[in-house]
């Protein structure tokens, strides 16, 4: 029996007045899957997440999260969930531990030693533990956006909403994430709602993902799917020693080459093709055999930063659910 998916909408929307900045918004998240909710500044992300972890109720439409109706049962959703919003609120005039103490308390973690355990297992892994007993005023940004992470996972949630988490975070520590959002998913099952600009950070981590777009989704599946939607088929780049004209003939000429792009100053040939395991080797040869001196080949994908660009651009004023 297929399991229930840990977050599930179904047309959901949300107006401010009249400004509608979330429309018809379907999709689903299955248990221990990362899932990327990506789009330009304004699309919605921020206020879906909100929906979802029950911080603003939706104006239309439905959704699950742990198997909970975020409308009928929003404090079972509460408990289930970790949520990391774009402006996390910390207790400025408190220290790192007494914000940590004072959030498992909400969350009703009541045995003291486990919950100072845990509190340590969270602020050492943060690299925060030295600074405990510093107020959280004293913190740069970075810091912050660290303990508010960590703050999230206190109760050991399921189900994590994560809004641009490596933002502000210096390269180490933006590692430190992305790798523990794995090892937690991976291993320990835990489903990730990522809203991320960084584009390699979906890439790395996420199966599957929607774009949206000024509150719409745009395109929703796995990375494979979203380049598909864009550009079929590899590109063969070629370097060579010198383009040459007859090079260029030669390789036009050969059967299910979709194009060719030639650019003399840097020596390169990009060939477009569908299905480069039965054609690379052809156009190699045709290459030598025509005279050209080769340098390199690689055989190249389109990047997510290609495809989410040309979706978010093919959509844009059409407005259209796909
Ligand atoms: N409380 C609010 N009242 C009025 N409009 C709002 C409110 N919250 C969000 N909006 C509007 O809804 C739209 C979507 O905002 P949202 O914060 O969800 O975007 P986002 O995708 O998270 O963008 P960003 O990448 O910049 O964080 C924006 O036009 C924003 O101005
Ligand atoms: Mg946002």
């Amino acid at each position: 029996m297929p399991s229930t998916p840990a977050i599930e909408t179904i047309g959901l929307a949300k107006r401010f007045n009249s400004f509608t900045a979330v429309n018809d918004l379907t999709f689903k998240v299955s248990e221990g899957e990362v899932f990327g909710l990506l789009g330009p500044n304004g699309a919605g992300k921020t206020t879906t997440i909100r929906m979802l972890a029950c911080l603003i109720p939706p104006s239309n439409g439905s959704a699950s999260v742990a198997g909970y109706d975020i409308a009928k049962d929003a404090s079972k959703v509460r408990e289930n969930v970790g949520v990391l919003t774009e402006n996390p609120s910390l207790y400025e005039r408190l220290t790192a531990y007494e914000n940590m103490e004072f959030f498992a308390q909400a969350y009703g973690l009541a045995d003291q030693s486990k919950r100072n355990a845990r509190i340590r297992e969270l602020l050492e892994f943060f690299d925060l533990w030295s600074r405990r007993s510093d107020r959280v005023v004293t913190f740069s940004k970075g810091m912050k956006q660290k303990l508010a992470i960590a703050r999230a996972l206190i109760h050991n949630p399921h189900i994590i909403f994560l809004d641009e988490p490596t933002a502000g975070l210096d390269p180490e520590s933006a590692k430190s994430i992305r790798d523990l959002v794995e090892r937690l998913s991976q291993q320990e099952k835990h489903t990730f709602l990522l809203c991320t600009h960084r584009l390699e950070d979906a890439e790395r981590l996420c199966r599957r993902m929607i774009i949206i777009n000024k509150g719409r989704g745009v395109a929703v599946g796995t990375i494979e799917e979203l380049r598909n939607r864009v550009e079929r088929g590899h590109v063969i780049e070629i370097a060579l020693k010198e383009v040459d004209r007859k090079v260029v003939e030669t390789v036009k000429r050969l059967n299910h080459i979709l194009n060719v792009d030639t650019n003399c100053s840097s020596g390169l040939m990009r060939i477009s093709v569908e299905d480069h395991d039965s054609v690379t080797p052809e156009v190699v040869r045709s290459v030598v055999n025509a005279g050209g001196q080769v340098l390199s080949v690689n055989v190249l994908r389109p990047s997510l930063e290609e495809a989410y660009l040309k979706l978010v651009k093919k959509e844009e004023g059409r407005g259209q659910l796909v």
